[in-house]
């Protein structure tokens, strides 16, 4: 009888799914944490993950910016593979209401966790399109990839929204002078045309037009950034615009919390990805952080989203689901090196956020805790991807990876676990869109972590930064690739003398490797044609309707 007892009171427990929570951060930079060595920040939160978990030190996103690497992360696939690596100067998904977004084709790991019967939430920002052939077919949304329940923004975070800057026309600053110039051409022209009546300078008025013409229309856009692009949604509802900063991340806790509350009243196993606006520029925070760090409004907006990492980690415990809940914490890509102080801190790390080769952009903080299976306190200095993430939620809901695609993310549980302590990851690639930067080597045997760079960023001569950012279309390609050994040269600053056999031996085994990988990319419709980038004004949506006029409004939920 006892026995029987005992079994009907374990098996609810032994058998139940465990939740998952995410919590991906924008832009956090590899030496912002205070469990990746940063001394003088304060993430007791975040860094309680590490704590009680484990940590990764070398943990690799498959891209430097936002919209591939999510991606990636999502499908636990190279961006290659899914058509979301950029052919071209535009890696990201630049408007909302454009017809780039991630194939409904691919299988995210929400629709993984669907398949085990989970509640899905995403809250925060998706990156990752909306619409893809007509208006309200929300073929990229949220909900058409996996999850039940959306709130958050379709875009990106931007300066532009703060009202302070405008990112993309600070870039051209002449932009006024520009345009000016045009129309002062075009208005002197037709002067002379009409002084003249000459049939070559009518050909000259109208050719200056018609280039005139994209050229305002794309100033005008990117003039009104935060009016075209600054919106919230609840599933499929319109219900803030523009989006009020202040609080945002409060909101998005709130959101969090309500999720948690009504999985559980569901009685079902659920996933949460937390995806924070913060780190992205603009930093705006809550009254109650402002100042508060010494590190500007970085540092304050650093300290907000410990507090919401903190907020939601105290509600799992307030619901006794802490043991079995698998708590991961990232980043999408590196910090920001262009914007400054704004931009966060990648530690001994070279270069940061959309540089194509170097660890800067694409390692980042990855911190695993789940205390019914994982040991505390554990660090893995191994290489690992977000991409495997994938395969873990997969393999922790109990559900095939599919089988008719290539799946690039590993399984990394027996290395979280300490079963085996070579990563599965034979070799790693590192792209810039579509083109191929860099490769990582990690040896069956030994300690050893290679890699191999082909191409370097265009930078500033004499600076470790580019402009505003790095195009993978001006790198330079290395006649001899570098080669370092990621073990002891973090910095990537010590490339192995080429003429050594080492260098010999371990270049040409990547180089074959890579050859490998190249042939294993079967060709992909691409999500990045100007065709697809291109914002459509006819999409844009717009809270009364009546776009451009007053598109105002503020979500009834959240009247302050
Ligand atoms: C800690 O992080 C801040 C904020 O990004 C950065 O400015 C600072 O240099 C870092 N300090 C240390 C000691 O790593």
């Amino acid at each position: 009888m006892d026995l029987y007892l005992l079994l009907f009171l374990l098996f609810p427990c032994v058998s139940s799914k465990p939740n998952v929570i995410i919590f991906i951060a924008d832009d956090l930079g590899y030496g912002d944490l205070g469990c990746y060595g940063n001394t003088s920040v304060r993430t007791p939160n975040i860094d309680s993950i590490a704590r009680e978990g484990v940590k990764m030190t070398q943990h690799l996103t498959a891209a430097s910016t936002c919209t591939p690497s999510r991606s990636a992360f999502l499908t636990g696939r190279y961006p290659v593979r899914t058509g979301m690596a950029a052919t071209g100067l535009m890696r990201v998904n630049t408007w909302p209401y454009s017809s780039c977004g991630l194939p409904s084709s691919e299988v995210t790991f929400a629709e993984q966790t669907k398949k085990a019967g989970y509640m899905n939430g995403f809250i925060g920002k998706w990156h990752l399109g909306l619409h893809k052939d007509t208006l309200g077919d929300f073929e990229h949304h949220p909900l058409n990839q996996g999850f039940d329940y959306f709130y958050g923004l379709i875009g990106t975070n931007l300066d532009d929204f703060g009202h302070e800057t405008k990112v993309i026309t600070s870039q051209r600053p002449y932009w006024y002078g520009e345009l000016f110039s045009i129309w002062a051409v075009t208005a002197v022209s037709l002067w002379c045309l009409y002084r003249a009546n000459y049939i070559r300078v009518f050909s000259f008025v109208v050719f200056v037009f018609i280039w005139s013409v994209p050229v305002t229309f794309v100033y005008i856009l990117f003039e009104n950034y935060t009016l075209l692009s600054s919106f919230i949604h609840r599933n499929y509802d319109l219900v803030e615009q523009p989006i009020r900063l202040a609080g945002l991340s409060q909101r998005l806790v709130n959101e969090g919390l309500e999720f948690i509350q009504n999985a559980t009243a569901a009685e079902k196993p659920f996933l949460l990805v937390m995806s924070w606006v913060h780190m992205h520029v603009f930093l705006r925070t809550a009254k109650e952080f402002e100042g508060r760090s010494k590190f500007g409004r970085y540092g304050d907006a650093l300290e907000e989203l410990d507090w919401s990492v903190g907020k939601i980690l105290k509600a799992v415990r307030k619901y006794g689901l802490e043991d079995n809940t698998l708590v991961y914490f990232t980043s999408d890509n590196g910090g920001h090196l262009e914007i400054g102080t704004d931009g966060g801190y990648n530690g001994i790390l070279k270069g940061g956020k959309t540089h194509g080769s170097p660890d800067g952009g694409i390692r980042v903080p990855g911190m695993i805790k789940w205390p019914s299976v994982l040991n505390e306190g554990k660090v893995i200095d191994e290489p690992t991807s977000l991409m495997d993430i994938y395969n873990l939620i997969s393999t922790a809901v109990g559900v095939e990876l599919p089988s008719d695609r290539q799946i690039d993310g590993r399984d990394i549980l027996p290395l979280l676990k300490g079963d085996v302590s070579v990563s599965p990851h034979e070799f790693m690639f590192h792209y810039c869109g579509n083109r191929l930067k860099a490769a990582r080597y990690r040896p069956r045997d030994g300690s050893k972590t290679w890699k191999l760079v082909t191409h370097e960023p265009d930078l500033i001569p004499g600076s470790k930064v580019c402009t505003f950012v790095c195009s993978c279309n001006f790198d330079v390609a290395l006649t001899t690739p570098k080669l370092y050994d990621m073990t002891s040269d973090l910095g990537e600053s010590n490339p192995i003398d080429a003429n050594s056999n080492t260098y010999k031996e371990i270049s040409s085994i990547i180089l074959q490797a890579i050859d490998n990988h190249k042939n294993s990319v079967e060709p992909v419709e691409t999500q990045f044609t100007w065709k697809k980038l291109a914002p459509k004004l006819t999409w844009q949506p717009c809270c009364n309707g009546r776009f451009p006029f007053k598109c105002l409004c503020t979500d009834p939920k959240y009247p302050e």
